[in-house]
């Protein structure tokens, strides 16, 4: 190996040259290869450091405030970041349409966390006219208190085939998916660049897409489409504004909710897929969410177990919509709303 790496001081010709690189390329492709293969296998280990190990970080101190906004806060994933935001210390503004179900959650923030809240019932599907986004600029102002981080959460799926997506729920899915996280960041950005501007002071925006984003879900076409625009406008923006602002672009996948019926392979609970979400601020610009998820993202396109999951999956789905439009009819609204209407 040695005689192959030395180099003739003087009077190479090229075709010593070509003969050199040749007999030294098999070591450089060697090298590589080794580089390649620690990086894939450090590539496990990382992720758990990151999901059982890494503490996470002082949020309040980090964003120099202890206010957050919240939409989607009173259910599901968003219900529980707020919990796991005032576990850190925030109060939390709390976004969402039912205001009963709002004081519930803040009831709950107080009584485990002792944190102060803000309640701010208000339906995203309003947000279709110029007058729906006049009437949450209005009631974000009555926010005085100095917000350090925003977490663009609701979100609404509708689970049917395309054609039978009626207009109202592609306007739903639009509105409430979509026009949410435009007008909520627009919102708080300017605020966010004055807090920077003025006192250096950083703050955080998170997303909530959804792995959806990065392909295809069965008969959820227009839901991942619309978490599709979730994700670029979040990256875009954290490269827009990444010099003041904290992004953290979220793609996670099955999570037990009202929004996700808990019977798909690799299904997690909302606490702990929100609690591995706010440990992931402040260090990641994007995340997968939860372990199980990213163990689930890497076996979805393997050969063997790509078509395995895929087919479980399928096949519990297609059982669950069939029996879902038997019993629609007499179903609770709560439990099925996703996918009934959704619309109010
Ligand atoms: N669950 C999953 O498997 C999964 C996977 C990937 C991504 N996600 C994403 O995670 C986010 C949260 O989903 P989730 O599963 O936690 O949903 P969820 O349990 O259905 O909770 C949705 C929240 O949004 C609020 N909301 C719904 N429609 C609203 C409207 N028109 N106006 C105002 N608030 C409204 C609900 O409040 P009200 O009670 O007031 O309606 C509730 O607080 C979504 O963006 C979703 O796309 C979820």
């Amino acid at each position: 190996m040695l005689s192959g790496l030395t180099l003739k001081k003087q009077g190479n010709t090229s075709s010593d040259i070509t003969t050199l690189i040749k007999e030294n390329a098999v070591y450089g492709l060697a090298a590589i290869g080794l580089l390649y293969t620690g990086k894939k296998a450090m590539y496990p280990l990382r992720e758990v450091y990151k999901h059982y190990l890494r503490p996470r970080k002082d949020l309040v101190a980090n964003y120099s405030g202890n206010w957050a906004v919240v939409t989607g806060a009173s259910g599901g994933i968003g219900e529980q970041i707020c919990m796991q935001l005032a576990k850190s210390g925030y109060n939390i503004v709390l976004v969402a349409d039912k205001k009963s179900e709002l004081l519930e959650t803040a009831k709950k923030i107080k009584t485990e966390y002792g944190k102060e809240t803000r309640v701010l019932p208000f339906n995203f599907n309003d947000l279709a006219t110029e007058e729906g986004v006049d009437n949450l600029n209005r009631l974000l102002d009555t926010v005085t208190e100095d917000v350090s981080m925003l977490v663009n959460n609701v979100g609404i799926t509708h689970n049917n085939h395309f054609e039978k997506h009626t207009p109202e729920v592609m306007n739903a899915l639009v509105n409430i998916n979509i026009r949410s996280q435009l007008f909520m960041s627009h919102y708080f950005i300017p605020k966010f660049q004055e807090r920077f501007n003025g006192e250096q002071k950083r703050s955080a925006i998170v997303d909530i897409a959804s792995m959806g984003a990065f392909g295809s879900n069965l008969y959820e076409s227009v839901y991942v489409a619309t978490k599709a625009f979730n994700r670029v406008l979040s990256v875009s923006q954290a490269t827009e504004y990444g010099d003041m602002i904290d992004y953290l672009t979220v793609t996670p996948a099955f999570t037990a909710t009202h929004l996700c019926p808990d019977l798909y392979m690799f299904t997690v609970t909302a606490e702990s897929e929100a609690e591995t979400i706010v440990n992931a601020i402040g260090y990641e610009k994007e995340t997968i969410g939860h372990i199980k998820h990213k163990v689930y993202y890497h076996l979805r396109d393997k050969p063997i177990t790509g078509p395995l999951i895929s087919y479980i999956n399928k096949s519990r789905k297609l059982q669950w919509i069939k029996e879902r439009d038997q019993k629609q009819m007499v179903l609770a609204e709560r439990q099925f709303r996703q996918d009934v209407v959704y619309v109010r």
